[in-house]
């Protein structure tokens, strides 16, 4: 019979050294919040070992926020997900015990408990722990353990005698432990039943009046599994923790994209969030922004200096530098920029260009248009092959109701022309340079709206200043 585990992830802390407004667990990490990756690798160690958990999440601090947050996991995951409630934050403990009182987390025959502030924990590390304990059935649980040069607020490893292992807390510790670098990480396997014995009999007479989980440890038969590496098993309690988590998973992914083929002039410029998919054979410059759910398809090039959310860039678009994209669609071959900003609702079919300093809001640009200076596009269609010249308007607002535009295919607006809104301009019309064109135009036909010239011969020398040159 194949054996049932559960996960205790312990999220209810306040991480009081964060400082921030959110929980802990909740602080923003690579456009996600930090717990998602521990959430993620329980993800991927369901895959690995064709399992799936009765997983309880203890919350406590804000405890409907992360609760809320927390629920799009249920979807995602074949595991059982509850929520077990600590009022008040009493220690890792008596965290363990709130998990417990749920009698489906009695039922498992080993709980593995992870903290919700390891965001680098790997599920092929965890994997270890399962196959250690495979191996030791004598054992009643295992601690990972790893090596680090700097153990300050870890709880540090002790070696007893006949293989025992005991774990003090930096507060407890003494001087002569305080140097000991094999450090406790805070992942634990343990034989559930056992763990339900041994945490009732834990107090809080320490320094902290918190009960310690990690007191567990000395009753029964545990040891320390030492880990090589120490990455992995950081532990975030402060600003500069998360930031140095942010800097180890910016890499994982910046190597993992190199490896898949996108060319990426520099990482340590590069702000990428953790969602962001980039094809093979696209190309990122220095100070790129990618952020949210966006997408870089194949042989898109994204200059430096863009700022991209939410995006679907498609196959050898190229972004110059300095554009701003928001919640758009772009098609395949398209030119974007410098200084192009794209707000949300866009859609742009294949080979359009978009030039400097044009704005595009809520409309769709179909095949080959053209949009390339100084321009705003607002609550618009337009047809394909359709030019849009330099310092078009599209006056979309009347003050109180945005209204829409309509440009059919194969139009050729001059220079600084405005359509006033609602408006309807048909196929393969011409509008002449300077026009502020408010009625509606069929397709095939020209139009100017602009004051007529006169010319004055010399004229001009009653309105220009005299000449420095002049006597
Ligand atoms: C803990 C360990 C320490 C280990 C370190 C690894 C204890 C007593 N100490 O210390 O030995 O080296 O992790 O990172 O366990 N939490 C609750 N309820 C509580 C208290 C904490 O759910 O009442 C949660 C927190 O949200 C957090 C986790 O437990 O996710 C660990 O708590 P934290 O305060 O970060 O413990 P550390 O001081 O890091
Ligand atoms: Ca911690």
């Amino acid at each position: 019979m194949t054996k049932k585990y559960g996960i205790a992830l312990l999220a209810a802390g306040k991480g009081t050294r964060l400082k921030l407004d959110c929980p802990k667990v909740l602080a923003p990490l690579l456009g996600q919040n930090l717990i998602d990756f521990i959430f993620e690798q329980i993800a991927q160690l369901e895959k690995k070992l064709k399992l799936n958990f009765q997983l309880g999440v203890v919350v406590g601090h804000k405890a409907a926020e992360v609760q809320a947050y927390l629920e799009k996991w249920k979807s995602q995951l074949d595991s059982h997900l509850q929520f077990c409630l600590q009022d008040q934050q009493l220690g890792t403990a008596h965290a363990l015990q709130c998990f417990l009182q749920d009698k489906d987390h009695l039922k498992t025959d080993y709980t593995l408990i992870l903290c919700g502030d390891t965001p680098l924990l790997t599920a092929d590390l965890l994997n270890v722990m399962f196959e250690r304990l495979e191996q030791a059935p004598q054992l009643d649980g295992l601690i990972a353990s790893f090596q680090t040069a700097q153990p300050h607020g870890y709880g540090r490893i002790l070696r007893l005698a006949d293989h025992k292992v005991a774990i003090v807390e930096e507060k407890e510790a003494s001087e002569e432990q305080k140097k000991i670098t094999e450090v406790n990480s805070g992942v634990y396997l343990v034989k559930t039943a056992l763990l339900e014995k041994f945490v009732k009999n834990i107090n809080n007479k320490n320094q902290s009046g918190e009960y310690y989980l990690t007191d567990l440890f000395e009753q029964g038969n545990f040891t320390a599994h030492l880990f090589e590496g120490s990455e992995e098993f950081l532990g975030v309690n402060d600003q500069q923790q998360l930031q140095l988590a942010r800097k180890i998973l910016l890499n994982r992914k910046v190597q993992q994209l190199r490896e898949q083929g996108v060319y990426i002039e520099d990482s340590d410029s590069l702000s990428l969030d953790w969602q962001v998919r980039i094809e093979k054979g696209a190309q990122i410059y220095s100070q790129a922004v990618l952020k949210g759910k966006t997408v870089i398809a194949q042989g898109a090039r994204i200059g430096e200096n863009c700022y991209i959310a939410d995006s679907l860039i498609g196959q050898d678009c190229e972004i110059l530098p300095f554009s701003h994209l928001q919640q758009v669609q772009v098609a395949a071959s398209c030119t974007i920029g410098p200084y192009a900003r794209l707000r949300p609702g866009t859609q742009l079919e294949s080979k359009v260009k978009i030039g400097n300093f044009v704005e595009v809001k809520k409309s769709h640009l179909h095949q080959g248009v053209k949009v390339s200076h100084l321009s705003y596009v607002g609550d618009a269609e337009v047809g394909e092959q359709s030019n849009l010249g330099c310092g078009f308007i599209t006056c979309n607002y009347d003050g109180q109701q945005k209204h829409q535009t309509q440009i059919g295919k194969k139009t050729f607006i001059g220079s600084d022309c405005q359509v006033i809104a609602p408006i309807k301009i048909g196929d393969s019309c011409f509008i002449a340079a300077g026009s502020t064109i408010n009625k509606n135009l069929e397709s095939g036909s020209f139009a100017i709206a602009r004051s007529q010239q006169e010319n004055k011969k010399g004229l001009a020398a009653k309105f220009l200043p005299p000449r420095a040159d002049q006597d």
